[in-house]
Order: structure tokens, then sequence, then C-alpha cells
């Protein structure tokens, strides 16, 4: 950034964090943590600018206008509601910026060709926040299931919930209860095991998604989902909900020769051979929260300094957008959806 607030040293990569909300201020205060970049603030709620200005010792704006007119920053971060993802991703491609977009993709794939044009004639570096692609448990068994270990993956269920109003006791209040704003189960959660298990075993290309507003007190999105999928031959079934009291998700694969298990809530994987009788489980030293959304920061400054990154791609993302797309057509008519 080389605007008249901006203070940070030559060296550093300038990143502007746009919307400051829930996962805004964690990429903020994680981006900051990396030690790599300089981190600018925006966000259109002038209260909220001001405590992170307070802070965080950071310059802030009042639009992604204001912030562009002013200064000059390599990268953003895009952390608003899912319908701005993609326009906001086209302005900022055209300043010739780096950006890293929070999930789902979008609401719709309207501007995807548009965003894929951008992205070639620009030459920039863009990922998605799917934030799983950093848990060392599931690239630990993603390695194990690419180097054929355990054959051909055949079978997978994937069971996963927790209480949402625990975490997130805002949730009547913000785009998680509105569809049309990226709401409901299956954009907001669901997104997330769908595109990791796309990860693990290649994209979903048919779905059968029944989903329902079960028990989330004060907005009628659905927070219940259950889904039967084929990634290609693989036969897979998901299961989750937003108001279990356990926090937890398994994903189980079974291939021709032994079954992968991972414990996203224990932080660890493991397999069992055909043959043998206990799981050898690999367990990751206890990480927060925050130590992945640090890593996710460092894997998004090594994308953009051309360096290889296990981050999600745009068109990883696209992909999961159109199981996001299909399963809630899925839902809403009740047919099983084939993904082109
Ligand atoms: N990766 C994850 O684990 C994770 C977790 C939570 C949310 N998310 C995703 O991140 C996005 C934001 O979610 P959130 O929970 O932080 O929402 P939020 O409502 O807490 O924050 C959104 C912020 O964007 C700001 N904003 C809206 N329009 C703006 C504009 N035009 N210019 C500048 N600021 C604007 C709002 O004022 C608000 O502060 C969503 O797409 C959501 O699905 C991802």
């Amino acid at each position: 950034m080389r605007g008249a607030e901006c203070r940070c040293s030559a060296r550093l990569s300038s990143v502007l964090i746009i919307g400051c909300g829930s996962i805004g201020e964690r990429h903020l205060r994680c981006f900051q943590r990396t030690a790599r970049c300089a981190v600018a603030a925006c966000d259109s709620n002038a209260a909220l600018l001001g405590s992170m200005r307070e802070k965080y010792a950071v310059p802030v704006f009042a639009s992604l206008d204001a912030a562009l007119a002013g200064s000059r920053f390599d990268a953003a971060v895009i952390c608003t509601p899912a319908p701005l993802h993609l326009p906001m991703a086209v302005k900022l491609l055209s300043a010739g910026m780096h950006v890293f977009i929070e999930k789902p993709l979008s609401i719709d794939d309207a501007l995807v060709p548009a965003v894929r044009a951008a992205i070639a004639s620009s030459g920039r570096f863009v990922a998605v926040a799917y934030v799983y692609h950093v848990m060392p448990w599931l690239a630990g068994a993603r390695g194990l299931l690419s180097g054929g270990g355990l054959g051909k993956a055949l079978h997978a269920s994937i069971t996963a919930g927790q209480h949402f109003p625990t975490f997130r006791p805002a949730y009547r209040d913000i785009y998680y209860a509105r569809r049309e704003q990226g709401g409901g189960a299956v954009q907001d959660a669901l997104t997330h095991l769908l595109n990791a298990v796309e990860w693990l075993i290649g994209p979903g290309t048919r779905v059968f998604c029944d989903a329902a507003h079960q028990a989330l007190e004060g907005v009628t999105v659905e927070d219940t989902v259950n889904v039967t999928a084929r990634h290609g031959s693989v036969l897979v079934s998901y299961a989750m909900n937003q108001f279990q009291s356990p926090n937890e998700t398994t994903i189980l694969i079974h291939c021709e020769r032994g079954s992968l298990k991972i414990e996203g809530h224990q932080q660890r994987w493991g397999v069992l051979r055909t043959g043998d009788k206990d799981w050898s489980w690999q367990k990751t030293p206890p990480l927060e929260r925050d130590d992945l959304f640090i890593a996710q920061a460092n894997a998004f400054l090594d994308g953009m300094e051309g360096r290889a990154t296990p981050i999600c791609t745009f068109e990883q993302a696209v992909q999961t957008l159109k199981f996001n797309q299909a399963a809630l057509r899925s839902a809403d008519t009740g047919l099983p959806v084939t993904i082109e």
C-alpha cells in the first residue's frame, strides 16, 4: 500500500481486508500475525471500523471505492456476504490485486466467466478460503489417498454438526438467515464438507439432497441436511445439522485395501487396512482456530509469491459452488441432480 495512511515497510505486501465482521476480523488478525504483510481494514459499518482501528492499529476505509481511490494494495481478502464476493473480485482484479475470497464463492455462477477472464488477463493469484485445506489431519489423509496406498476409494460417509447458536449467537441477524445472502446449512456449513471431500476424492457429479428447518429459532432456512451423492464412481453420504450438542466432524472413506477416518474434532486421522484390528492414528499437536487461519494466510501469501500452496483454487471453488447449487435444487424439487 502506498497511500497517505500507510506507514508499512516497503518490503511487506499490503493486504486489504474487506468486511471486518466475524471472519473478516479473524483474517485481519491472522494476516497481521504472519508478520509478512501490512494490513488495512474496510467495512461499511462505521462503529466496527472504528474498533478495528483501535484494536489493530490499521488504516481503515469506509468503502471499497474509498480504499482503492486513496491507496494501492497488493491483495485483498473478501469477507463480505457471498453475493458481493464475485462483483468485488472483478473490481479488485482489474485494479491489479491478488484476491482471497471467503466461502462460498458465490450464490450463483453468473459472474464466474467474468472472474475467470479477469484472472487470465491479470495473471494475479486468486484462491478461496475453504480453510479445511490447511488442516493437517485433512492434508495427511489426502496424501495417503493420492499416494494410492489404500487403492481406489469406493464408499464414503460424512457426519457432522455443531450447536450453531453457541458458536454464532447472532445467526438470526446475519447473512445466515437468508439463502440469497449465502445462508442456510447447505451454503454456509455443508459447503465446507463438500469442498473437503472433493479435495480428497474428486468432484461431486450427482446429488440427491433432503434438507429442512428442524430446530434453530428465528430463522426458516434449512439447518439439517442429508445428501446422497456420487463423486465419480464413489458413493458418498453426508449427514449434518446445526443444532446438535457435539461439535464433531467425521469423514470415513472406504477403499479397496482399507479404510481411512478423519476426526476433525480430535484433530486426527487414522487408517485401518484390510486385516488390521485397530485404527492406526496420526494426531496433530493441538491447534487453535487462529493457528489454521494464520497457516491459511501464509499459504495465500506464498501463492502471491508464486509458490505452491494447498489452499482451494478458484476452479475448485467453482466446482463446489455447482455442488451447492445442485444440492439446493435437489432439496427444492425432491429430485436428484446431475452436476455438469
Ligand atoms: N471460512 C470460515 O470458516 C467462515 C466462517 C464464517 C463466515 N465465513 C464466510 O465469510 C463471509 C462473511 O461472514 P461473516 O460471518 O464474517 O459475516 P458478518 O456479517 O459477521 O460480516 C460481514 C461484514 O461485511 C461488511 N460489509 C457488508 N457489505 C459491505 C460492503 N459493501 N463493503 C464493506 N463491508 C461490507 C458488514 O458490515 C459486516 O461487518 C460469508 O461469505 C461467510 O460464509 C467463513
